[in-house]
């Protein structure tokens, strides 16, 4: 390719003698750049999910101008330049059928351009883990910024919180408390802003959790979307990318096995998503991390929940940012946390959050007087039903039916139970299971948040809220209830889940951590001679390829073939 092979990427692109370098720097310079630009500067991508179709990330071209500031400022060379971005609200079947897909093109395009580093300008649920599990197979210096949640949701004097006053108010009007009307008029106050999910769902988990991982500036990810500071602090990034270059601060040098254990316990503190779960072992994977389902349960037994934030609990993000954000959280559980790991700031954990000071301890509990106690986050089940796993959020559960023996009411679909869930004869009782099929990771396609089944009809008017559901589907972030998700392998597959039968015992003990099917294994044995996998979803394109490499629930739902980094080597010239 090149006459000569320099030591910093971009290099080998822009000093080229020759065609070479006339080609990448000419066409460059029609944006109208100083030749200057082209020598000893470290060329910064700003890989960004905006998109209007996203809504979430909407604001994310403002905080690429403020990073590129950045940038310039430190004497970078900075390059925006997008990629898929993937809006929860919008896209089906599900977001999740392409988590994957983006992490495979931002993996691509960070490979395949003249970068020396990189950073992630993400928001929305799937748009952090996509971004860092392709930035993860290159493994270039990588900083990552979220866009911050949204200005909380108001309504006649309530606090509507993302996605947890859906769920709530839809069952309200399913159940006659209140009016369609009044339910449409709550449309115009609960997204109030440009941003992500203001409480703590899945987008803010992962906001949480990259900034405990050490990809994200200390005490930015709870910031609002609309706050001046998301701005400064992205310039102040933009400046802190170009310095993590001279440093050769690649990302396999954050994303450590104490650093995965670090955000494990910390989305165990703020009560965080199941679906952080899933998106770390695969970001595990792509750094060649070894990390398991067990892990979250045995690292996260020690840890109380801090955080009083919806679903699990009142508040919501822009109170959490005001009383001091995750810096308190992670001072709290300081003594459990690995605070030498280094972290994108050129600091370890423990410099990061040296001075972080709690300002509100109803919202920030200390953990001498937790908010749950130790154990109240995401718990791994196993048994006869879930052999290699499922998961369930405890802080989001009824504590009575933690322990619950029931009768399975089961269902190949998600339509298909929504077409008895508002009858008034659907044979149900608050004692019953719930049990959905085919809603995993090769199932649906795509793993969808199906899980929180809503209540039927017939209960809610008899004022029961809850029951035990399981699946092995994904639930949103913003969710609640006793809901046992991800269960693997699922059906799709042939796992026990398939075999369930309506009238079925099933056992749930949680503090035992068992899920059993109570069905002898000769019935079973039988009834998996007679099981018929589902038709295929689709004979071309991506769906197909998602259907025939997609990994199960418990080892993150990535591919089988992008497990494991690739580097960054430089690709061939072909000019
Ligand atoms: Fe985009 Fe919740 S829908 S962050």
């Amino acid at each position: 390719m090149s006459e000569e092979v320099f030591a910093r990427r971009s290099e080998n692109w822009f000093r080229l003698k020759g065609k070479h370098g006339f080609i990448y720097r000419e066409r460059l310079r029609n944006q109208g750049y100083a030749p200057d630009v082209f020598v000893d500067k470290p060329v910064i991508g700003i890989a960004t999910t905006w998109s209007e179709l996203n809504p979430c990330n909407g604001h994310l071209d403002r905080v690429a101008e403020a990073v590129k500031i950045g940038v310039w400022e430190a004497g970078g060379f900075p390059l925006v330049f997008p990629t898929m971005s993937l809006g929860e609200t919008l896209m089906r079947p599900t977001t999740m059928l392409y988590r994957n897909l983006l992490a495979m093109e931002a993996e691509e395009l960070i490979r395949a351009n003249p970068l020396d580093a990189v950073v992630l300008l993400a928001g929305c649920d799937k748009t952090p883990p996509g971004l860092l599990m392709g930035a993860a197979s290159v493994d270039l210096p990588t900083l990552m910024i979220t866009g911050g949640p949204m200005l909380n949701g108001r309504y006649q004097g309530k606090t509507l919180g993302s996605g947890t006053a859906i769920w709530k108010y839809n069952d309200e009007m399913r159940a006659g408390k209140i009016t369609q009307e009044e339910f449409f008029n709550m449309e115009s106050c609960s997204a109030r802003s440009n941003g992500s999910c203001m409480t703590m769902g899945t987008a803010s988990t992962m906001a949480c959790v990259t900034e405990a991982l050490g990809v994200q500036l200390p005490g930015s990810a709870a910031i609002p979307a609309v706050d001046a500071r998301r701005y400064s602090t992205s310039q102040l990034a933009g400046r802190r990318i170009v310095q993590m270059v001279h440093e050769d601060q690649k990302l396999s040098k954050v994303l450590t096995r104490e650093a995965f254990e670090n955000a494990i316990k910390v989305n165990a503190a703020i009560g965080g998503s199941t679906n952080a779960i899933v998106h770390l072992l695969a970001i595990a994977g792509r750094i060649g991390v070894t990390l398991d389902l067990d892990d979250f349960d045995r690292l996260a037994r020690d840890v109380p929940v801090l955080v009083n934030l919806m679903p699990s609990g009142k508040y919501l993000m822009e109170e959490f940012f005001d009383a001091g954000g995750l810096p308190v959280v992670m001072k709290e559980i300081e003594h459990l946390l690995h605070t030498d790991q280094i972290t994108v700031s050129g600091k370890t954990v423990k410099e990061n959050i040296a001075d972080a000071k709690c300002w509100n301890d109803d919202v920030i509990t200390p953990a001498s007087n937790p908010f749950q106690k130790a154990g109240s986050g995401i718990v791994v089940l196993k048994g006869s039903l879930a052999p290699d796993g499922a998961v369930m959020k405890i802080s989001a559960a009824s504590p009575e039916l933690l322990v619950h023996t029931g009768s399975a009411i089961a269902f190949d679909s998600i339509q298909d139970y929504m077409a008895v869930a508002d009858d008034p004869d659907f044979d149900v009782t608050a004692d019953s299971i719930l049990v959905l099929k085919n809603s995993g990771p090769k199932g649906y396609p795509g793993f969808p948040e199906v899980g929180n089944l809503p209540m039927p009809k017939k209960l809610l008017d008899q004022g029961v809220t809850d029951m035990v559901r399981i699946s092995d589907a994904r639930m949103s972030g913003t969710a609640f209830g006793t809901v046992v998700l991800h269960v693997s392998p699922e059906a799709a597959i042939g796992g026990n889940l398939a075999l369930v039968q309506t009238g079925d015992v099933i056992e749930l003990n949680v503090p035992e951590r068992a899920i059993n099917l109570l069905v002898s294994e000769e019935v079973l044995n039988e009834r998996r001679a007679q099981w018929k996998p589902l038709p295929a979803h689709s004979d071309r394109g991506w769906v197909k390829l998602y259907v025939e490499h997609v990994q199960q629930a418990h080892l993150g739902a990535d591919l089988d073939f992008l497990v494991g980094a690739s580097g960054s080597e430089v690709p061939k010239d072909s000019h």
